[in-house]
C-alpha cells in the first residue's frame, strides 16, 4: 500500500468499500486478517450516539479518535493483562476503552485540562455518591439564585479560591452566568468532595456552553458576543446566552448518566495518567503503542479549552505542545515536527519487546509518517486508509485518515 493517502488510493478505498460491511468492532480478535477490515463507517454504521457512547461523551475535544477505532486495534494486537500506552492520549480515549477490555493503560498529555478530563473519565465512582454530590453543587447555585438575584462583585466570589483570570472571565460571560458559574466552583472548592475531578469537568463543559459566543462557534471563538446574531446552526435569530444554569443542570444529569453507564463496564485493569511532556516522561515497560498524535499546525489543544484554564487556574504548557498551531506548517515546521514525534515514539518503543505492535492514526496529509517510521527503525506491517465521511452538526466535511501498523523489530 501507498504510504500518505494519495488522491487515487482515496478514489479505490472509496470504491472498494462502497458495499463491504463495515467491521463490528467487538467481533474483531487476534485472527481477524487486516485485509478484512472495514473501517469506513458511514453515519448510519457507527451513529453518533455509540461514537459518543458513556463516558466519551464527558466533554468536547477537537481532535479525539473513536473508540470502536481503538477498540479494533486493542482487540486485534493486544491481550487482557498487557500494557498500552497512548503518549498523546488527550482525552483518553484508548485508557478508557482499554479498560473496558481488561487491559492496562498509561496515558501521557502535556495539557493539563485533557488530564483532568482523563482522570475524571477513567476513575472509580460510585454513581449513588457522585449524584449525591452533584446535587450539592447544584443546590448552592439554586440558593444564590433565590437570594435576591444577589449579583457579588467578581472579585469577591474569587478570594477564597485558587486564582483565576478574572479579565478573561469578566469579558467572555454575562454577569449572571459568571456568578453561577461561580457559585458552583466555591461549592466544589469548599466542599471538598470525592468526585472534585467530575464536578470539575461538568463546570467546564457548562461554562463552555455559557460564553458569550454564537450556537455555531464553540470551538474556537475570537470575540464575545453580546447582541442578537443570525444563527446559521438554527437558521433564525438567536440570542447569546444570559444564564449559566440550564447548562449546569442539564450537564449534572447527563455526567453522572454517562458515569454510571461506564461505571458498569468498567475492569480492574489499571489506568495510569501521567501529565508531562512525553518528549521527556519517564516511561515504565509496555506491551504496545496505540495514539493520534497531534498534526503539524492544526490544532491548539490548549486554547480549545481556555475557559477551563482561566476559571480552575490550570497551568498553561502551550510552548511544549508538539506540532502547535501557532508554529505553522512551513517546511521547517514540518521537519522539526517529525524530529519531535520520532523522538517521543523512541522513547516508548524502547520499552516495548520485540514485535509489539504501534498503532498510530493520523491524517497525513502531508506524508511525514514514513519518514518517522525511518528514523526510529521499526517496521511497517501495513498502512490504512479510512474515509471519514460522517456527517453531523457543522463539521460534515469528509476527509482520509491514515492508520500506520508498525512493529518493533
Ligand atoms: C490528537 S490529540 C489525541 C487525542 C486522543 N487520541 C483522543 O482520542 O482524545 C493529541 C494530544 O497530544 C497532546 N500533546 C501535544 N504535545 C504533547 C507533548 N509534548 N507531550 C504530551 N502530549 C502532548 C495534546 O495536548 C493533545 O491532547
Amino acid at each position: 500500500m501507498p504510504s500518505g493517502a494519495s488522491t487515487r488510493e482515496e478514489t479505490r478505498v472509496i470504491e472498494a468499500y462502497a458495499d463491504a460491511k463495515p467491521t463490528i468492532a467487538a467481533e474483531v480478535s487476534p485472527e481477524t486478517p487486516l485485509e478484512s477490515l472495514n473501517l469506513n463507517w458511514r453515519e448510519r454504521d457507527l451513529p453518533e450516539k455509540q461514537r459518543t457512547k458513556h463516558v466519551h461523551r464527558l466533554h468536547p475535544y477537537l481532535g479525539k479518535f473513536i473508540p470502536q477505532l481503538v477498540e479494533v486495534f486493542l482487540r486485534k494486537y493486544f491481550q487482557p493483562g498487557q500494557t498500552v500506552a497512548d503518549p498523546f492520549a488527550g482525552s483518553g480515549t484508548t485508557l478508557v476503552q482499554a479498560n473496558e477490555l481488561g487491559i492496562h493503560s498509561i496515558g501521557y498529555d502535556i495539557s493539563a485540562f485533557n488530564v483532568l478530563l482523563m482522570r475524571a473519565k477513567t476513575e472509580r465512582c460510585d454513581p449513588a455518591k457522585l449524584e449525591s454530590e452533584v446535587r450539592d453543587a447544584i443546590n448552592a447555585v439554586r440558593r444564590t439564585n433565590c437570594t435576591a438575584a444577589r449579583i457579588p462583585e467578581l472579585d469577591d466570589e474569587m478570594t477564597d479560591d485558587e486564582p483565576v483570570d478574572s479579565d478573561y472571565l469578566r469579558h467572555w460571560y454575562a454577569p449572571e452566568a459568571l456568578r453561577e458559574l461561580l457559585t458552583f466552583r466555591s461549592a466544589i472548592m469548599r466542599a471538598n468532595p470525592r468526585y472534585e475531578l467530575i464536578l470539575k469537568v461538568i463546570l467546564c463543559r457548562a461554562a463552555r456552553s455559557a460564553r458569550l459566543t454564537t450556537h455555531f462557534d464553540l470551538d474556537f471563538p475570537k470575540q464575545p458576543t453580546t447582541e442578537p446574531y443570525y444563527c446559521y446552526k438554527h437558521s433564525r435569530t438567536c440570542e447569546p446566552t444570559r444564564d449559566a444554569m440550564k447548562f449546569l443542570e442539564r450537564y449534572a444529569a447527563d455526567t453522572v448518566a454517562r458515569v454510571a453507564e461506564f461505571q458498569a463496564l468498567r475492569t480492574d485493569a489499571d489506568v495510569t495518567i501521567i501529565h508531562a511532556d512525553s518528549a521527556k516522561a519517564r516511561v515504565a515497560k509496555i506491551d504496545g503503542i496505540i495514539t493520534s498524535p497531534p498534526y503539524v499546525g492544526l490544532i491548539d489543544y490548549h486554547e480549545q479549552h481556555a475557559y477551563a484554564y482561566h476559571l480552575l487556574g490550570l497551568k498553561d504548557r502551550r510552548s511544549e505542545e508538539i506540532g502547535a498551531a501557532a508554529n505553522g506548517q512551513s517546511e521547517r515546521a514540518k521537519r522539526k515536527y517529525q524530529e519531535a514525534i520520532a523522538n517521543v515514539f523512541d522513547r516508548f518503543v524502547k520499552k516495548m519487546p520485540s514485535g509489539g505492535p504501534i498503532i498510530v492514526v493520523a491524517g497525513d496529509k502531508h506524508n511525514l509518517y514514513p519518514r518517522i517510521a525511518e528514523l526510529i527503525g521499526v517496521e511497517t506491517e501495513a498502512v490504512l486508509h479510512r474515509h471519514v465521511n460522517r456527517r453531523t452538526g457543522r463539521r460534515n466535511n469528509a476527509f482520509f485518515e491514515s492508520v500506520f501498523i508498525w512493529r518493533k523489530r
